[in-house]
Parts: C-alpha cells; structure tokens; sequence
C-alpha cells in the first residue's frame, strides 16, 4: 500500500474547518459497527457526510451510518465519526486514520475508539463491553511505513501508554457509577474481511489475545503518533470462531449490539462528557 498522502489529508481538514467554523472539539469519537445508537440522544451542532468529504469517502459496511458530526456534550464540543473505514475496504490509507488526523488538526486532546469484536477469552459474552487495554497487530501492515513525514509524528513512535491509562480508569469509574459491567482486555486486529479460521483463533489465544476485531489499531496507532491520548472499547459481539459453536456473520454482529446500546450511550455520554471538561473549565 501506497505510504499516507498527509497533504491530502491537510487540504480536507483544512477545508473542513472552514466548513464547520473553527471549531474547537476538546475530545473525538470513532462510533464503529452497531456503536452509532450511542449517540441517539446528544445534541447534533452540524453534520458532513461523509460522501461529502473526499478523502473519507462513503462507509460501505452495514451499521456505518458514515456521518461526521459536531456534537455539544453539555462540557464541550466533540467531533463525532459515525462509521468508520476499514482497511479492507480501502485502497489507501487515508480514509483509515483520517478521523485521528482531523481529530488531531482541530485540536482535540481525547480520541475514544469503538468497536465491534468477537471474544477469545472464554469469559467473554456477546453483549459484554470491553476496555482496551492493550493490543496485538496482527493485520500484517501498519499506516506509517514510507518516507517520514514528520507532520504525521515521530519515526518511530512509542505505543508503551497507547491506551492512555488514566482514560481507562475514568471508563472504569463512569461505568460503576452507573453499574455497568465492564471487561478489560487485549484486542488483537486483523486485515479481514475473512472471519478468522480456529486455528488463527487458537494462536492469538496464546498470544495473549482476548477479543478479535478488523479495526481500530491503525486510527490508534495514528492517534498516538500525533499526540492524542487514545481510549478504546469494544463491543463483544460473538464468541470468535470455534470459541463458541456459532455460524459468524455481520448481520448477528449488528443484532447483538443493539442489546448493549443501553450501556453504551450511557457509558460514552459519561465518558466524554467527562474528560472533554479541560481542568481550566471545571475550575
Ligand atoms: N472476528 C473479527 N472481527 C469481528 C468479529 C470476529 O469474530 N466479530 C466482530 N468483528
């Protein structure tokens, strides 16, 4: 795959701010598949979508609705990606890590990622939701390779804190103070757009692996690399192949999402509304 074009990349989000006027989003959010509902109830500002802007292109996947929003969480301002572009679907990178980019460019601090993932670990149900603590690459590629482009952050950059601890204990205490269950675990991401065969299921089990997912470690990766403290959750949607005896397929995926949405609108409401408050603002 072709290295990132970062000056496509500057020209749409340059011309996206001047479409939204100059917003300041303090935090951003990638709603992955079955994750827009988690929105429902917030306060839209303004919306793009995304057919509208050229480098993201339309999302082709069911439960993408492939919408930019900014939307008022009441403490601030949030760009809100409803659907996201996975790399099996794309030909390049940039509509992959365009939402950390734009995250990054208008200045937001807080990039929460969602996803949908099947659970390796046996204590994982469909319908459970997962912290991300830690991940495994296992796409077999990664949005950084070419000449270095310093605009996209180090050489090489340091993943040690990627999923920025003290973000994982506020995900810890919003969910307890609305008493919800939450997993935590290590996400392994895939190329896809296979489901995994048992075998590949079995070894990232020993790798260490707790939920599967096609996503998320390339906007991750990108988040981190121009600074952005990132958090992410998964929802666990199946049981990943052979773990349980179920057939795989994204319709079921979608379904068991929308069990959960309860929890996740709560969750993600609590969660942004929280660390979008920068301590000047809750002095
Ligand atoms: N594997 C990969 N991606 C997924 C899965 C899975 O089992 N479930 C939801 N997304």
């Amino acid at each position: 795959m072709k290295p990132i074009d970062s000056d496509a990349l500057q020209s749409s989000a340059d011309a996206l701010r001047e479409q939204l006027g100059n917003p300041t989003p303090s935090t951003a959010a990638i709603l992955g598949s079955g994750w827009g509902a988690a929105i429902d109830d917030w306060t839209l500002l303004q919306t793009v979508p995304y057919d509208r802007i050229p480098v993201l292109g339309p999302a082709a996947v069911k439960g993408h609705a492939g919408a930019l929003h900014l939307a008022d969480t009441g403490n601030g301002t949030c760009l809100v990606f409803q659907g996201r572009r996975h790399r099996y679907g794309c030909s390049s990178w940039e509509p992959v890590i365009f939402p950390a980019f734009l995250a990054h460019a208008l200045g937001a601090e807080t990039l929460l990622i969602t996803n949908a993932a099947g659970g390796i670990r046996a204590n994982l149900k469909p319908g459970d939701l997962m912290v991300i603590d830690d991940h495994i690459n296992a796409m077999g590629t990664n949005p950084l390779p070419g000449p270095h482009r310093p605009e996209l952050g180090p050489r090489f950059p340091d993943l040690t804190r990627l999923y920025t601890p003290e973000l994982r204990t506020q995900l810890d205490a919003v969910a307890t103070e609305r008493g919800i269950a939450l997993a935590h675990g290590i996400y392994v991401a895939v190329s896809g757009p296979s489901y995994e065969t048992p075998a590949e299921v079995r070894a990232y089990a020993s790798m260490g692996a707790d939920a599967v997912g096609m996503s998320t470690v390339p906007e991750a990766i990108m988040a981190s690399a121009l600074g952005l403290k990132v958090a992410g959750l998964s929802c666990i949607t199946n049981r990943a192949a052979a773990i349980g005896n179920e057939a795989l397929s994204h319709d079921e995926v979608i379904a068991v999402t929308r069990v959960a949405t309860p929890s996740m609108r709560q969750l993600v409401s609590a969660f942004i509304g929280r660390v979008g408050v920068s301590p000047a603002d809750s002095e």
